[in-house]
């Protein structure tokens, strides 16, 4: 991938590569976003540094400064009450055409390009797991100094990991409460499932095979089709069938409103984090 004006490959660093820092930089490497000596990496402890940088075969060190020097764009990974540190240690590096992109849950742009101290690009993004396998989404939007080429260098990098939508920065919790936080709320239904499969006779590989393949096709038909969900579950809901039957049972157990209260928690802790 090359930079804004098209003249040189891009240098990504990705400051604090933990679980979600860890599972881009991957997905990067496998959709061959860049070559692997122009990704830098850090983490806080050098032991672990060593360990990754062999597991990934790419930098990876606990020097940020040295990292954010080296990058056009600089990715910042660590947890959300660390940013504002984080950015204030590497001030000196952001000289002026650099993109910051933090994807750290309810740390609000201003809060980065306060503590940036200068007029700095920020993108704050929101990604989730399944980007490992390319079949993430990220939630993106722009602090107040970022060009539209800023904003789709950072479109580029997500989608090589997963869809991408830009949201105006009030709905960053939401998201975070919805799609950050989904796929956990997602494994426990899809366990149930399996569990509920065991239940009534099925072996365990088999019962989870089902769920998880069920819920991924029901995923799918959703974003290809463009029905409304409520269409696509009348199509499987035969009069006097085994599914309404199901269905009567999923609402008198509250999953609905279970659900949306889930979401609904998710996104007001997503408000608190950054303190
Ligand atoms: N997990 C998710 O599903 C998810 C989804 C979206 C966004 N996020 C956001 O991603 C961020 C990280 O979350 P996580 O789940 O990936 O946590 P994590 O696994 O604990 O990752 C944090 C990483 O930061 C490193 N670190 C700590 N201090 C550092 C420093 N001074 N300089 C450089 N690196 C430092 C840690 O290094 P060591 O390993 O050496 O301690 C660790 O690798 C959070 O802000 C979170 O809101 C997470």
């Amino acid at each position: 991938m090359t930079s804004a004006n098209g003249d040189k490959m891009l240098r990504v660093a990705v400051l604090g590569t933990g679980k979600m820092g860890g599972i881009l930089v991957q997905g990067f490497l496998k959709a061959k976003l860049l070559p692997a000596e122009n990704i830098f990496a850090t983490v806080g402890h050098a032991e672990r540094a060593a360990r990754l940088s062999k597991e990934l075969g790419i930098s990876v060190t606990t020097d940020n400064v040295e990292a954010a020097k080296q990058a056009d764009v600089i990715l910042l990974g660590v947890k959300p009450l660390q940013v504002a540190d984080l950015v204030k240690q590497i001030q000196p590096s952001l000289t002026a055409g650099k993109l910051l992109i933090s994807f750290a849950a309810s740390v609000k742009t201003s809060a980065i390009e306060d503590a940036a101290q200068r007029d700095i690009a920020v993108i704050r993004a929101m990604p989730n797991t399944p980007s490992m396998l390319g079949a993430g989404i990220a939630a993106l939007c722009r602090g107040r100094f970022v060009s539209d080429e800023q904003l789709e260098i950072a479109q580029k990098i997500f989608s090589t990991v997963g869809r991408t939508v830009v949201v105006d920065e009030k709905h960053m919790d939401a998201v975070t409460g919805l799609s950050g936080s989904g796929p956990a709320f997602l494994y426990i239904i899809i366990e149930a499932l399996a569990e509920a499969g065991v239940n009534v006779g099925l072996p365990r590989d088999i019962a989870t095979q089902l769920a998880a393949q069920t819920t991924y096709g029901a995923a799918r038909m959703v974003l290809e089709t463009g029905s409304h969900p409520a269409l696509l579950k009348d199509e499987v809901t035969t009069p006097a069938g085994c599914t309404v039957d199901g269905i009567l049972e999923l609402e008198e157990g509250g999953l609905r409103v279970t659900l949306i209260k889930a979401v609904k928690r998710a996104t007001m802790r997503a408000k608190e984090l950054a303190g």
